[in-house]
């Protein structure tokens, strides 16, 4: 392990940064592109919970390992066999564990995409408060070529960024888009180079440190509020059904064979 990182469960590595007070989250799975399985997502929650109430920290930042993925999406092998109810319940208690956690944290939370970000991933930078991009990140919600649907809060919270014309594009056809793109409509708020990312977002971190941190807790839940979720529960039930269906075994089996999958049979 790189020096002065610390470790929770598997894959996750975390530092403080005592200049900016700003902890740094790093998904560690590089060679499944950081996709996020059950045990990623219990151990990034319970680095979040240790840290939420500390008042020596004042952000968290989190990216991935490596200069290919921020993440992947969710982890399509460990639910690939899923049904309604196996596929319902990954919803709500990803939902319960960490996405809405990241939504409603005390502290600001930024996510530093340093690469792809697609399905759970971008889902996940879209639950936090501030998003960055490095030039050669690449976004998406893929869903939809799997036989599925964002199940992390995507149809709500990518809507609620960049409005519903663009989030219907981009959730319908399931294309990435580039860091460019993302600036230019709004899903991110700065592109840097790979090599200056976490050095913006630390910059970002020094500025929050002057900030009164009830004032920031006080804004995040007032700012949430103006843009309730009122579709949440519906995004689940929905991601839950299509489990059932024939299309959502051939949109994985096609993942998983490297190959085009065949929905207009
Ligand atoms: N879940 C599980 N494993 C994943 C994954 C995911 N979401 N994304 C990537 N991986 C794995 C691949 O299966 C592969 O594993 P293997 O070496 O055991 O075969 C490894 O990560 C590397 O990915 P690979 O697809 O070989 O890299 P690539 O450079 O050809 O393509 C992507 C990169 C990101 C375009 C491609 O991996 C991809 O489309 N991933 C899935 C994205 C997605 O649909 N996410 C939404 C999930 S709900």
């Amino acid at each position: 392990m790189k020096k002065n990182w610390l470790k929770n469960g598997k894959s996750i590595l975390y530092r403080h940064d005592t200049e900016s007070l700003a902890v740094i989250i790093k998904i560690s799975r590089e060679e499944q592109l950081n996709a996020l399985n059950k045990e990623v997502i219990l151990s990034l929650s319970e680095v979040l919970t240790n840290i939420e109430d500390d008042k020596k920290i004042r952000s968290v930042i989190i990216t991935g390992e490596g200069s290919k993925a921020f993440i992947a999406g969710a982890d399509i092998k460990e639910f690939q066999n899923f049904k309604e109810k196996e596929a319902t319940d990954l919803s709500r208690s990803g939902k319960n564990r960490l996405f809405n956690k990241i939504s409603n944290f005390k502290k600001p939370v930024i996510s530093a995409i340093n690469g792809y970000a697609l399905g759970g991933g971008l889902e996940l930078a879209l639950s936090s408060q501030i998003r960055l991009a490095s030039t050669n990140a690449k976004m998406g919600l893929p869903e939809c070529t799997l036989g599925i649907i964002p199940g992390y809060g995507g149809t709500q919270n990518l809507a609620k960024i960049i409005g519903t014309g663009r989030a219907m594009e981009m959730i319908l056809t399931g294309k990435m888009i580039s860091s460019e793109e993302a600036h230019r409509i709004g899903l991110v708020n700065y592109v840097v180079e790979p090599e200056n990312l976490i050095d913006k977002c630390l910059g970002l971190a020094k500025s929050i440190k002057n900030t009164s941190p009830e004032s920031l807790e006080s804004a995040i839940k007032s700012i949430n509020a103006c843009f309730m979720n009122t579709g949440d529960n519906l995004e689940t039930t929905e991601f839950g059904k299509l489990f059932e269906t024939e299309n959502f075994t051939e949109g994985v089996s096609a993942f998983l064979e490297k190959r085009r999958p065949n929905f207009n049979k």
